[in-house]
């Protein structure tokens, strides 16, 4: 899997490389990387903005930038090429989306700033909007960090330990469900003890007592 990601702040992304999860995926041949909107803007003194028409605050990254940075890397055809743009209104994005996008060879992340990007990337240019929640965020950076996680956890061999990705919250193998409560030592914390049933080592028996915690985390509240 390439992840590139489009962006007008790359030193975000040294910190993300730099951990461990990420850097196993790395080492296994994924890959990540940061790409400079500026470095290729077609304006002068390197702007990539403008002012909105019609009026109001705030400034509003140019198509034109944004497709001279995507043909500077893909060329004019970008094939069958998965191209996100970043937006607190896009499509939410979830487990199965994080598993769809893994499924793809190659991703394009296109991060924003200020008031967002021109109509006509999320239009045009790209093939999904997508958020990752109901809020507002300064920029793209940490979005398009959730995103690449999400979706380089779910490549097999990233993690280094396969089995954690296959039962965990959201999973088939918890029907969707979120995951069961985990407890480690101490068995009593300030008179909170740990269930008895994950002391017995009855394995069929923890097994339906994680699955019915799960269903019940997956009902929510009562
Ligand atoms: C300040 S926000 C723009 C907000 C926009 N004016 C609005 O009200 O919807 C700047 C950039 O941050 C990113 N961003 C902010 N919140 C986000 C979210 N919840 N999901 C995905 N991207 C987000 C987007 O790339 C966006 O272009």
């Amino acid at each position: 899997m390439r992840i590139d990601i489009f962006t007008l702040f790359p030193g975000w992304f040294e910190w993300f490389l730099e951990q461990r999860h990420v850097r196993n995926a790395l080492t296994i041949g994924h890959v990540v990387d940061p790409v400079d909107l500026r470095a290729t803007t077609p304006l002068k003194a390197g702007q990539v903005d403008d002012t909105p028409y019609g009026g109001g605050a705030g400034m509003v990254i140019r198509v034109d930038v944004v497709e001279a940075a995507l043909a500077a890397r893909y060329g004019a055809d970008r094939g069958e090429r998965r191209v996100i743009a970043l937006a607190p209104g896009g499509r939410r994005f979830d487990d199965a989306l994080a598993a769809e996008l893994a499924g793809e060879p190659e991703l394009t992340l296109l991060s924003g700033r200020y008031e967002g990007f021109d109509e006509r990337v999320h239009e045009q240019l790209a093939t999904d909007v997508v958020s990752i929640g109901p809020y507002v965020l300064a920029g793209g950076e940490l979005a398009a960090m959730v995103v690449a996680d999400a979706v380089l956890r779910k490549l097999p061999g990233a993690l280094g330990h396969e089995e954690s990705a296959v039962e965990e919250s959201f999973s088939e193998a918890l029907e969707g469900a979120p995951e069961y409560p985990h407890y480690t030592r101490p068995y009593d914390w300030h008179g909170h003890t740990v269930p008895e049933i994950l002391l017995s080592g009855d394995h069929a028996k923890v097994r339906e007592w994680r699955l019915e915690r799960s269903r019940e985390r997956g009902r929510g509240p009562t």
